[in-house]
């Protein structure tokens, strides 16, 4: 199975994913700016199960060891973190994460981003990589809770086919996620934006909500 890094891997959804693809067999690596946080991070995954693949190390090792990369970075921190790792990454799987969004008057609200989206900023950085947009709807306490099951879509964008395919592979290693190819890169600025409207109506709700796309 492809290793999988996780690039900004100690927040809680780079936690939560890194849980997941471990629990379906993928070697994970965690990254983090510090590698001591990486390796603590990955220690802390390991106590769900010790025989967890997951390991830890800084952001570059972790671009550099591994064969598929997710970016789980705030989006104002693509910029700076991308940029080095561009010689690690050329050729590479490259999963945008991120979900620009900034919270006013008790509101989630999207952020503009001259590129259209997360994932199209993420791919100009890295011309030489194949970048995807996925699993922004997916909330990072749920994906922390391995015994909790989420049902739901997991829309994928990309303007590769192979690497829209392989990211799709990745979605359904998760039990109860389905994937739904979503076309080219263009369309992640709704699916990006869609996670604001998830957790405004969660604010409203009380609630855990996810995506299915009916009709599909
Ligand atoms: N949280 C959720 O439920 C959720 C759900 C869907 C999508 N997302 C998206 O997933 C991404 C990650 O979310 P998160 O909540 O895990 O984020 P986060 O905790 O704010 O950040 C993730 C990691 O990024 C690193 N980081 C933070 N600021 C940085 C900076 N200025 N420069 C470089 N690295 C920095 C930190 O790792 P080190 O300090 O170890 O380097 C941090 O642990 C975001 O783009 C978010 O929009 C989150």
């Amino acid at each position: 199975m492809p290793t999988v890094a996780i690039v900004g891997g100690t927040g809680p959804e780079g936690r939560g994913l890194g849980l997941r693809l471990a629990m379906a067999g993928y070697p994970v690596i965690i990254g983090s700016r510090d590698a001591s946080r990486g390796a603590d991070a990955a220690a802390a995954l390991r106590k769900n199960d010790a025989g967890l693949p997951i390991t830890g190390a800084t952001n570059a090792e972790a671009a550099g060891d591994a064969d598929w990369v997710l970016l789980s970075l705030p989006y104002d921190a693509l910029n700076d973190t991308v940029g080095p790792l561009t010689a690690a990454l050329v050729g590479k799987l490259v999963v945008s994460v991120a979900a620009p969004l900034v919270v006013k008057d008790g509101h989630f609200k999207p952020v503009a981003l001259p590129q259209g989206s997360a994932a199209e900023l993420v791919q100009a950085l890295l011309p030489e990589s194949r970048v995807t947009s996925a699993f922004q709807n997916l909330s990072a306490r749920d994906l922390l809770r391995p015994d909790h099951v989420i049902e739901g879509d997991v829309a994928v964008c990309g303007d590769v086919d192979e690497a829209r395919k392989q990211t799709m592979e990745l979605v359904r290693a998760i039990k109860d996620l389905r994937p739904v190819d979503a076309g080219p890169l263009a369309n992640s600025c709704y699916v990006e934006n869609l996670t604001g409207l998830l957790l405004n109506l969660n604010r409203i709700h009380k609630s855990h909500a996810t995506v299915r796309f009916l009709g599909i």
